[in-house]
């Protein structure tokens, strides 16, 4: 959705949630990386790339290893190069369309693990955040949600939870907000933002007390949040290519499906099976099961 065209919206006197500051901001990963800066939130080196020269630069100035990404309309891993040697860098550029579109070359982050943030703030700005996922992607295609992650302290969660709510209201969000982060030596980086339910949020529908998605319209709405706590341990398997039989997921126990009516493609996002089970264990076992029958 254009920012301006929710601008325009808004102009018209629309309520429009969330608003066009926050489109804008998660559109183009400049305004989204200077964004975690100003907020004191740690997030990659970074550098614009346009042509050959600022290329170069960035080079310089980020190093290597670096993944070199267009700023606007990437998803699932595309519009990106990586760069492992300086050397590849100019087909990496060439890839991209060697800067007919605007280009962000970031430092490659040797994070331990991936997880995310998903927060609620209301109209009245009441915030609420879901426990700490952890995302496995390959390709990068987000593969494997666990919610909540595995051994995350009281004060990580409380770290998330902080920069979530800076990111809430400084841009006066309304709605469910994503934060894509990177631990890295106990600390979280920030990677992306989603100004949207999120793909890491799908275990919500079965494993939280409310969904994202119903947090969402309740947000939006103007009505109170509803608890945002686990219900269980919940993994969330997305079904990427081959659209399975119904029956095959099934058979797993705890096993939920949810299929999107897309025709099967390689690499597309089908639909997701999520497990919610009451220990850990017995999820780990279930996504073991999965992963056989599915193949
Ligand atoms: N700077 C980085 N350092 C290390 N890994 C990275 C970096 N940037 C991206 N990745 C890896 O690639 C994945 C996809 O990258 P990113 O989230 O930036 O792109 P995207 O295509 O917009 O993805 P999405 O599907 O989330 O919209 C990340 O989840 C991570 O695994
Ligand atoms: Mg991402």
């Amino acid at each position: 959705v254009p920012a301006a065209a929710v601008e325009a919206l808004r102009e018209a006197g629309a309520a429009v949630h969330p608003g066009p500051e926050a489109l804008a901001t998660a559109q183009d990963r400049l305004a989204e990386k200077t964004l975690f800066r100003e907020l004191g939130i740690p997030t990659a080196a970074f550098a614009t790339v346009d042509d050959q020269d600022s290329l170069n630069a960035a080079l310089a100035d980020v190093g290597v290893p670096a993944i070199l990404k267009t700023r606007r309309l990437g998803y699932d891993g595309k519009g990106q190069a990586r760069i492992d040697e300086p050397r590849e860098a100019h087909e990496a550029f060439a890839s991209l369309g060697s800067g007919e579109v605007p280009l962000l070359l970031e430092a490659r982050v040797p994070f331990r693990r991936e997880l995310s943030l998903l927060g609620v703030r209301g109209v009245d700005g009441e915030v609420r955040t879901y426990p700490l996922v952890q995302n496995e992607h390959r390709e990068g295609i987000l593969r494997l949600s666990l919610a909540p992650a595995a051994g995350i302290d009281a004060g990580l969660q409380a770290a998330a939870e902080a920069l979530g709510g800076r990111l809430l209201e400084r841009l006066d969000y309304v709605g469910v907000l994503a934060v894509e982060l990177f631990e890295v030596d106990g600390e979280l980086w920030a990677n992306e933002l989603a100004p949207r339910v999120h793909n890491s949020g799908h275990w919500t529908i079965e494993g939280a007390q409310t969904s994202q998605f119903e947090n969402h319209l309740r947000a939006v709405l103007g009505l109170p949040l509803g608890s945002t706590a686990a219900r269980g341990h919940a993994a969330m398997v997305n079904l990427i290519g081959d659209v399975p039989g119904r029956e095959t997921p099934l058979g797993v126990d705890g096993a939920h499906l949810h299929l999107y009516g897309k025709t099967g493609r390689a690499g597309r996002k089908v639909g997701h099976v999520t497990v919610v089970c009451d220990d850990a264990a017995a999820t780990a076992a279930s996504v073991e099961r999965l992963r056989d029958v599915l193949g």
